[in-house]
């Protein structure tokens, strides 16, 4: 398939996908979510594929967020809109597919970065991964599931730490505390991500759906998430949010006054 902002390819029985917007550092703009979409719309009913490997182009990011530019003048509406299409049409499409995900975190995986990669069902990192939620300097929370995510794979002491100190982790602190399942040198990544499908594709096709459906149905939190959106749009009403992202644009150091 040709995609503006995606690389996809299938072999061998897997999806490779690669997030193509390397001067950016592969951040999700509107048209890349519309084309994840369409993808993992794709994949979860093309028989042939048994599993898909999400990266990003490049060896400095593999998702370093949301567009920050492309929503710096957002409405709470529009910003809880931007949160729920791409929830549903995304992150909780790859969360709930019945085709395994895995994602290959070759550098930043940062706010909307490290939430796709959580979506997916498996996470590899390659060593000079930094994963972080960095969205309240930004005057923002997570709104595609981080806190949800998050809290569900490290625990709800550390995920509140990472989301309101915004700091960043190295590739093995991720793996000490659970977020990512192995750490490996860079050039093993994708060889490692296919080590994993290949023993994948050998169990049966039903069971693993079941199998990832049943683990899922486990940690649905419907009112968190809805949680989320709300919270997440009525960011964008602060003055706060304007200061950050105006301070991201302008390489400075935002200046927050608590409103
Ligand atoms: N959105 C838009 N552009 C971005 C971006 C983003 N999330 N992250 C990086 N870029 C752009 C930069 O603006 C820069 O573009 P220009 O060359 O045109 O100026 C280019 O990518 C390279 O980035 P830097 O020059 O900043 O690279 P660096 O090595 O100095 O820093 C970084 C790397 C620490 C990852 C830094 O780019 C950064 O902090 N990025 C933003 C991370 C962030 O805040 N992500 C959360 C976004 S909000 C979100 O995701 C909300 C949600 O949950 C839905």
């Amino acid at each position: 398939m040709a995609y503006q902002n995606l690389i996809s390819e299938l072999k061998d029985n897997i999806l490779y996908i690669t997030i193509n917007r390397e001067k950016a550092l592969n951040a999700l703009n509107k048209d890349t979510l519309a084309e994840l979409a369409d993808v993992v719309a794709f994949a979860g009913k093309t028989e042939e594929i048994r599993g898909v490997i999400i990266t990003g182009a490049g060896e400095k990011a593999f998702v370093a967020g949301a567009d920050i530019k492309e929503f710096s003048d957002y409405t709470g509406k529009q910003g809880e809109e931007l949160a729920r299409s791409g929830q549903d049409l995304v992150f909780n499409a790859i969360e709930n597919s019945k085709k395994p995900f895995i994602a290959a975190v070759n550098g930043f995986a940062l706010g909307g970065g490290l939430e796709l990669a959580m979506a997916c069902h498996i996470r590899i990192a390659s060593e000079n991964a930094k994963l972080g939620l960095p969205e309240v300097t930004l005057g923002l929370i997570p709104g595609y599931g981080g806190t949800q995510r998050l809290t569900q794979l490290v625990g709800k002491g550390k995920a509140i730490e990472m989301i309101i100190t915004a700091n960043m982790i190295t590739a093995v602190e991720a793996e000490k505390i659970g977020l990512v399942n192995y750490v490996v040198l860079q050039t093993d990544l994708i060889g490692k991500a296919e080590e994993i499908l290949n023993a994948i594709k050998q169990r049966a096709p039903l069971a693993v759906a079941a199998a990832i459906k049943s683990v899922i149905a486990s940690i649905n939190e419907t009112d968190g998430y809805d949680t989320e959106i709300k919270e997440f749009g009525k960011c964008f009403e602060t003055s706060d949010f304007k200061e950050g992202v105006t301070a991201f644009v302008e390489k400075r150091k935002a200046v927050f006054l608590g409103k």
